[in-house]
């Protein structure tokens, strides 16, 4: 089977809306056809300000929403970034190769340094590009199933992949971006013109996977719309109803011409009620099990410790040829 990696920052307490149709959802309707390794990315998340007792509270909650999504850690590899140490190793080794020019461009860099300011602009958060490549090479993915805002990144991924091989040899498979265009960007419900994110000024625009059913009711109750009367597609002019179209098209399975027909002539409200319990229904269960996972932590550590093992595995055979092709001595 080819292979296939993504991860998720283990950076609030919960997963949102839009990592579970950006992602999450892919993953779990890829994993059968691919051998694929699904990372909470412990690492990337340390890059800007963290409590440490809410990382590690939260790594375990991403990993126990992972497994509660649908991903089977008895057929995918579902593990912790640093319990595989070859991440940080080859990190280094690709940061090397990495011009500084081309890290400047990466938006998410810009985007961050200018929302955490100048004393929170560390070298870690200038390297993210160059860990997040590492996972994806290490296991020689074909496919990356992410959200659009990702994707600049998995180019980047490429072109060190073909820069490493070219200068080097042959040892990295070039990983592509599998990106789903109508739910690659969700936005937030208060501000529909940005993406919605763990870090949002406003509590009430992100709808969170492990939030209580009436929470998660009223927060599509009271999301932002317009002053017309009409639901149609339209993100340009009518960016909150078409954010709302998109979830609801997602969770119902229903193409968007279709959707549209099927509110001729209906009010906002209507569309508001029908989101909100198309996606309490398909939450509910996911939270309850997740829930359930988190009661039995041990158990939980259990899995992502003997799946580390396995990732473990493949990441340092893919290690051992990187530095043995840039020479460095094999340590007697
Ligand atoms: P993170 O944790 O920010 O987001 C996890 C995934 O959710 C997608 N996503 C969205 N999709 C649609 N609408 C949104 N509003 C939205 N917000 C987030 C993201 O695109 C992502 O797919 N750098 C990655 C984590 C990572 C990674 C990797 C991914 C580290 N190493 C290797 C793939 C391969 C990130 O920031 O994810």
């Amino acid at each position: 089977k080819p292979r296939l990696f993504s991860g998720m920052q283990p950076s609030a307490q919960s997963l949102h809306i839009g990592n579970y149709v950006g992602a999450l959802q892919q993953w779990r309707d890829m994993q059968d056809a691919y051998d694929a390794f699904f990372c909470v990315v412990d690492l990337h998340a340390i890059t800007v300000p963290q409590d440490p007792a809410a990382l590690r509270e939260q790594t375990r909650r991403t990993a126990a929403q992972y497994i509660a999504a649908g991903i089977d850690p008895a057929k995918s590899t579902l593990y912790v970034q640093s319990h595989v140490p070859a991440h940080s190793q080859l990190a280094w080794v690709l940061n090397t190769i990495t011009g500084f020019g081309e890290a400047s461009r990466m938006t998410q860099f810009k985007d961050k340094s200018s929302r955490y300011g100048a004393d929170a602009t560390t070298l870690g958060l200038f390297a993210y590009p160059t860990l997040m490549a590492a996972d994806i090479l290490l296991y020689g993915a074909e496919a990356v199933p992410v959200g659009d805002d990702q994707k600049q990144h998995v180019e980047l991924t490429r072109d060190l992949a073909n820069r490493f091989n070219s200068r080097f040899g042959e040892t990295f498979v070039v990983p592509e971006p599998i990106i789903l265009t109508e739910t690659a960007r969700i936005y937030d419900l208060q501000n529909p013109e940005s993406k919605m994110s763990k870090s949002a000024a406003s509590e009430n625009g992100v709808v969170w996977l492990l939030d209580e059913p009436a929470k998660t009711a009223k927060k599509f109750k009271t999301a932002v719309t317009d002053a017309e009367r009409e639901i149609r597609f339209d993100r340009g002019a009518k960016p909150g109803v078409s954010n709302l179209l998109t979830i609801l098209s997602s969770f119902t399975g229903t193409a968007m011409p279709a959707l549209e027909e099927q509110y001729v002539g209906r009010g906002y409200g209507d569309l508001k009620k029908d989101v909100a319990d198309a996606v309490v229904a398909a939450f509910e269960p996911v939270r309850a099990r997740a829930l359930e996972l988190l009661d039995d932590p041990a158990e939980l550590d259990r899995v992502l410790a003997a799946n580390a093992d396995r990732a473990a595995e493949v990441a340092d055979v893919t290690l051992k040829a990187v530095y043995d092709r840039i020479g460095l001595l094999p340590r007697g």
